[in-house]
């Protein structure tokens, strides 16, 4: 397994462009299983969750092709001819399960396999379950597997989510653009992701409403068709590559940021000490003088502060002047980097879902292990402000959600490498 290594350093100077959305382009991809007609996604990402949703949707007959250099999703759905989603490769990624919506709309009746938990939590699917149910389909759990079907086809309700998931917003949202009558979405995730979605659903033809807002309503119609859809920028990315000037010093430019994509998480980054400015081809980063200073963060549903940014923040928190509390609200088990960051000479408690950080003057080089995607990528980031060199271990998470990472990182200063095994 590859392993990265870093040697702390000095201010960062440059630019990174921000990829499109890992995200939102998981959700979009089996969205073309909703027509017969073509779906190209233009400003994809290049990354290894995007290969497993094009093995996903080949395995069940669409044809996908990845053109300039993996950046053009080019993907037909003419001929579906295999209604199953197998375990070995929706035990893989859990957005596998994005398919069930769409396959139960076009076909009528879908069998994916139940992808389990992961590393950061139990991930029921309960929520779509429900919302899937409410639409008309019959699911039931066998040998690991949902099988779903809708006899007398989908036809549109109000359902009232739970908990703002996004997964099943999206499962939802796909299934019922195919529905008799209207369906509208309560309490329903608002994620920019979710309004990527509802445009490219828009421009197949599907009338939807209210995506951005907490209640989503959609009018079925009898059928959708081909479109070419640009995919939105990774905040995830965005924000991860933002907290490296934060965390080493100097000045970077995020092209293709917005602040509108993360506005909680540039509040924090304020009260923190950095300075963050919209410019005219992105987001531009400086660290100002003095100290980083503690801040408490709480994970919430967007527009709060993203959970998928929890653990890059930690790592720029573990330097901070004070103590930082942060909440994890989105998943029960996601500290996981905390014990690595301890290892570099972090001081932070864990307690159920809270961390407490009491930031210290520098970490200290060590070897780590990544233990999810994010997690991998705070390691980094806090190793290029350590002193003397980390090892990240087991990164083969890492090329899951960032895509050329040690060249990124590179061209704006920092000294990073990839030793392949
Ligand atoms: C998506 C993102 C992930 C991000 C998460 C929260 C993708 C491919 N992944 O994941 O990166 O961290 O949103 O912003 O877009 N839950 C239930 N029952 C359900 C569904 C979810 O209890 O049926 C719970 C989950 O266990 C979790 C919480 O709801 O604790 C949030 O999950 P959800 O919003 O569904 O996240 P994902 O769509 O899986």
């Amino acid at each position: 397994m590859d392993s990265i290594i870093v040697r702390g350093n000095g201010p960062l100077k440059g630019q990174i462009p921000i990829a499109g959305a890992k995200n939102a382009c998981l959700t979009l991809m089996p969205a073309t299983l909703l027509s017969e007609e073509p779906l190209t996604l233009t400003n994809a990402p290049r990354l290894s969750d995007i290969k497993t949703m094009t093995e996903l949707l080949s395995s069940l007959g669409a044809e996908v092709s990845s053109l300039q250099d993996g950046k053009v999703q080019a993907m037909s759905s003419h001929n579906i001819d295999n209604h199953i989603a197998d375990y070995d490769i929706v035990r893989k990624m859990r957005a596998s399960n994005l398919v069930l919506g769409p396959m139960l709309a076009r076909l009528g009746h879908a069998v994916v396999s139940l992808p389990g938990g992961c590393a950061i939590g139990a991930r029921p699917m309960d929520l779509h379950i429900h919302g899937l149910e409410a639409l008309g389909a019959e699911i039931e759990l066998k040998d690991g597997y949902l099988h779903a079907k809708a006899v007398k086809g989908l036809k549109g309700a109000t359902i009232d989510l739970a908990f703002a998931s996004v997964g099943a917003t999206e499962n939802i949202m796909m299934a019922a653009t195919l529905a008799k009558g209207t369906t509208v979405i309560n309490n329903a995730a608002r994620e920019p992701e979710i309004v990527d979605l509802a445009t490219c659903l828009r421009a197949m033809g599907a009338q939807i409403e209210g995506d951005g807002s907490s209640s989503i309503e959609i009018q079925g119609v009898d059928r959708l068709h081909g479109a070419t859809h640009p995919v939105v920028t990774d905040r995830i990315e965005l924000g991860t590559y933002m907290l490296a000037p934060a965390i080493c010093g100097g000045e970077v430019e995020c092209l293709g940021g917005k602040i509108s994509l993360l506005g909680a998480f540039c509040e924090k980054l304020d009260a923190a000490g950095i300075h963050v400015e919209e410019t005219e081809k992105g987001l531009k980063v400086a660290r100002r003088n003095g100290r980083i200073q503690a801040v408490d963060v709480t994970t919430e549903p967007f527009p709060g502060f993203p959970t998928d940014l929890q653990a890059q923040m930690m790592a720029l928190l573990c330097t901070a002047e004070g103590t930082s509390v942060l909440e994890e609200k989105i998943f029960e088990n996601r500290f996981m980097h905390a014990p690595e960051l301890t290892r570099m000479g972090a001081d932070i408690e864990v307690h159920g879902g809270t961390a407490t950080v009491h930031g210290v003057k520098r970490l200290k080089g060590a070897p780590v292990m990544a233990t999810d995607l994010r997690a991998s990528v705070s390691l980094i980031l806090a190793a290029m402000a350590a002193e003397g060199e980390t090892i990240v271990n087991r990164v083969y998470h890492l090329d899951r959600g960032y895509e050329r990472v040690e060249e990124k990182l590179g061209n704006i200063g920092a000294h990073i490498e990839r030793v392949k095994s």
